[in-house]
């Protein structure tokens, strides 16, 4: 850019014409040899490393954000759901709408290529060895009194009795995590562990108990009780059930702001 200005400059003072300067410079690239337009890529892998891998990581996992090269995620979500995701990000958390058509960056065609190459590069092998899964949706709102109860069960051996974390463990309950989190986000955490942080999935809290859906809808109402109600991604329908449930929860936060 410099060199380019100094190069203006020092045509002006030949006085060359100005409007040559934009035009016939020597390394300019000529319409012929233009690189690919943004919207033209539709190498899945490229565009996974352009657009997600900063919070997903390199390999769909190791990243600040749910470990979606997982198999045993890519085993509970649909192509519908993932595309979904993509183009319309989850609103009040990091993960931004990526369609144009919301306001994003890329084609729709760019989104389905990544959820082809996502399927592809990670979504392979039996990981279910035969069992069944929990649905990736919460089917009810949940009953966050009896998630207290699932959260000792299963949780608390690692994330301690209030699940506000260990000397090894950070706390899952604290305001600036849970505002930044969705239901279905934490959903999916429980569902499929952080592997590559060496959290286990729904099956291996406690060795021999996998959790049963009810189980997963109860401690996850459980952690939105807890969740501050001005947070944007508090979900509104959750109140009037979590409510009853979230005195305890409130009283824990108060001690902890
Ligand atoms: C065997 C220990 C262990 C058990 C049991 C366990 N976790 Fe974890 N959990 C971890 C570790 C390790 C991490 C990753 C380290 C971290 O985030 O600090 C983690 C991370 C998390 C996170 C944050 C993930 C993220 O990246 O946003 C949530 C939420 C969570 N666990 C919820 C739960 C819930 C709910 C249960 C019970 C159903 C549970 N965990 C059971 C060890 C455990
Ligand atoms: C700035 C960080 C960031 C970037 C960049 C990002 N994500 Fe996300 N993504 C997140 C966070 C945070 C969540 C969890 C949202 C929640 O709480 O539901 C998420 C959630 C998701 C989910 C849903 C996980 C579930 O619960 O089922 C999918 C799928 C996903 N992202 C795919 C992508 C893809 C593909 C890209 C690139 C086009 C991308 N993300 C880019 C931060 C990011």
């Amino acid at each position: 850019m410099t060199t380019r200005l100094v190069l203006c400059a020092s045509m002006l003072v030949g006085l060359l014409v100005l409007a040559g300067c934009d035009d016939s410079l020597p390394g300019k690239p000529t319409s012929a040899s233009i690189v690919k337009r943004p919207t033209d890529i539709l190498d899945p892998v490229v565009l996974y490393q352009e657009n997600c891998s900063g919070c997903h990581g390199a390999e769909g996992k190791l990243g600040p954000a749910p470990p979606i090269g997982d198999p045993l995620y890519l085993s509970i979500v649909d192509d519908d759901t993932l595309r979904n995701t993509i183009s319309k990000g989850r609103p009040g958390t990091a993960m931004s709408a990526f369609a144009q058509s919301e306001g994003g960056m890329l084609t729709s065609k760019q989104v389905d290529a990544i959820v082809q190459g996502i399927r592809q590069r990670w979504g392979q092998g039996q990981v279910l060895q035969g069992g069944t899964a929990p649905p990736y949706a919460a089917k009810t709102l949940g009953n966050a009194q009896h998630g207290m109860a699932v959260f000792t069960t299963f949780c608390a051996s690692c994330h301690g009795p209030e699940g506000k974390g260990t000397a090894q463990v950070g706390s899952i309950v604290n305001r600036n995590y849970l505002s930044l989190i969705t239901d279905q986000g934490l959903r999916t955490i429980v569902i499929i562990g952080r592997p590559d942080f060496s959290a286990p999935d729904f099956r291996n809290n406690v060795p021999g108990h996998p959790m049963t859906d009810q189980d997963i809808t109860d401690v996850v109402a459980w952690l939105s009780a807890q969740r501050p109600a001005d947070a944007a991604t508090a979900a509104p329908t959750a109140a009037p059930v979590t409510k009853a449930a979230s005195t305890p929860a409130n009283t824990t936060r108060g001690g902890r702001q």
